[in-house]
């Protein structure tokens, strides 16, 4: 196979199979669009003036000049999208055939153009035509180009080309984000993306600010380019212990945001006159679920009333 072959088939690996449902933003229309010639009044942009009529004496399609085999029409996007499919309204009837053999081209963001139909044989009327690459493009053109006979012509009664839907790019501070599946296109932040979100250490997903025990969760971009849920990793919070010896100091230390916070540390004193009832006192600490872990025992004994008491039973057993 010689490398002339080779190259469409890689391109057309590219191109999946696409359902137009559901999609976003018309982004041609009212955009600047130009034609290779002009036939009467029926300029360029009325292949974008959002007038669907496939009836070309309701004035809304544009119409290159008679003449020349070759004709063309394009329209600038004013920016790159990525683009689900192109609709295109064409003359229904009298020349319902007119745009048959024209060819759609796309400019990538390299400025180079691509081919979108193979198949020269155009449907009648109103049509799709899918557009699935991995790029964003930022100009359509159509082309016709008659090898013999006819003038060529380009009539555009409309042209829509509709955006892919995308959620805002979703980041997370204190944790982390993998794509468990691409959306549309195969882009990150794109209709159809779930993403699975992980906090850091001492870190636990919220929704919509209210903490959980969850250390992970999914995120998904949905039909209405909104992230399906509202996630933020917020800090591991213990709260107030309660069981805090009576009759002691607190030592406290603050854990990565403040006291209370993920591996903050309190450990007790008892007071003067007070002896703790355990023998080793384990300070508690702020552990990852969010519970304190560890025993600080109480501080009950009264050492004066022992000494007291040892000299008692020593004065009562002599
Ligand atoms: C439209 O196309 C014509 C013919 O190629 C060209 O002369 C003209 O500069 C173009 N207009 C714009 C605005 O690009
Ligand atoms: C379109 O063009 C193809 C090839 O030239 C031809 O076979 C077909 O009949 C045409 N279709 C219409 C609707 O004119
Ligand atoms: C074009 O896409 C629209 C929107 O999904 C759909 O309603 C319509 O049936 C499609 N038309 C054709 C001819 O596939
Ligand atoms: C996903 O997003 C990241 C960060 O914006 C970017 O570096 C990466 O190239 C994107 N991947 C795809 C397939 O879009
Ligand atoms: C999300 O990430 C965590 C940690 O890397 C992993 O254990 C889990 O399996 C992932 N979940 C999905 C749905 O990929
Ligand atoms: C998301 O949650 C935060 C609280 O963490 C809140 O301030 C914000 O308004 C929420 N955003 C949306 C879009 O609901
Ligand atoms: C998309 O997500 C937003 C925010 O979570 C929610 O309000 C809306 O109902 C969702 N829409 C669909 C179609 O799932
Ligand atoms: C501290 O003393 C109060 C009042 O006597 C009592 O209700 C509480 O349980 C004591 N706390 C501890 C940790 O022993
Ligand atoms: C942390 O706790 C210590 C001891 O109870 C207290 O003195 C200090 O003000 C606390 N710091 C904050 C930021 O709450
Ligand atoms: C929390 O404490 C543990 C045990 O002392 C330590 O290994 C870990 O690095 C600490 N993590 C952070 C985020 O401070
Ligand atoms: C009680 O604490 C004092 C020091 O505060 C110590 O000298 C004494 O041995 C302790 N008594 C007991 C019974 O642990």
């Amino acid at each position: 196979m010689t490398w002339q072959l080779f190259i469409p088939l890689i391109w057309c690996m590219s191109v999946v199979i696409s359902q137009y449902e559901p999609y976003g933003e018309n982004v041609a229309f009212g955009k600047p669009a130009n034609q290779s010639t002009t036939y009467e009044v029926y300029k360029a942009s009325l292949g974008v003036d959002g007038g669907i009529s496939t009836n070309f004496n309701d004035g809304t399609c544009s119409h290159t000049g008679e003449g020349p085999r070759y004709a063309w029409w394009t329209v600038d996007l004013e920016g790159f999208y990525f683009i689900k499919f192109i609709r295109i309204y064409q003359w229904a009837y009298a020349y319902a055939n007119r745009l048959n053999g024209s060819k759609i081209y796309v400019k990538e963001k390299d400025y180079t153009w691509k081919q979108i139909n193979f198949n020269s044989n155009w449907p009648p009327s109103v049509f799709n035509v899918s557009v699935e690459l991995s790029e964003p493009i930022g100009e359509i053109m159509l082309n016709n180009y008659v090898v013999q006979g006819a003038a060529a012509f380009i009539c555009v009664c409309e042209l829509q080309a509709f955006k892919v839907i995308e959620c805002v790019p979703f980041s997370i501070e204190n944790g982390n984000i993998e794509v468990v599946k691409y959306g549309d296109s195969n882009q990150n932040f794109t209709y159809g993306t779930t993403l699975n979100v992980t906090c850091h250490e001492g870190y636990m997903i919220s929704y919509d600010g209210l903490l959980t025990n969850e250390a992970e969760s999914t995120q998904k971009c949905n039909a209405t380019g909104k992230w399906s849920r509202n996630l933020t990793c917020s800090v591991t919070t213990c709260g107030r212990p309660s069981n805090i010896p009576n009759n002691s100091k607190e030592i406290v230390t603050p854990g990565i945001a403040g006291n209370n916070t993920y591996n903050a540390t309190i450990t007790v004193e008892c007071n003067e006159g007070y002896n703790n009832s355990l023998h080793e006192i384990k300070p508690l600490r702020c552990a990852s679920d969010g519970l304190w872990r560890g025993n600080l025992g109480n501080c009950n004994g009264n050492y004066v009333f022992a000494k007291v008491y040892v000299l008692y039973t020593f004065i009562l057993g002599s």
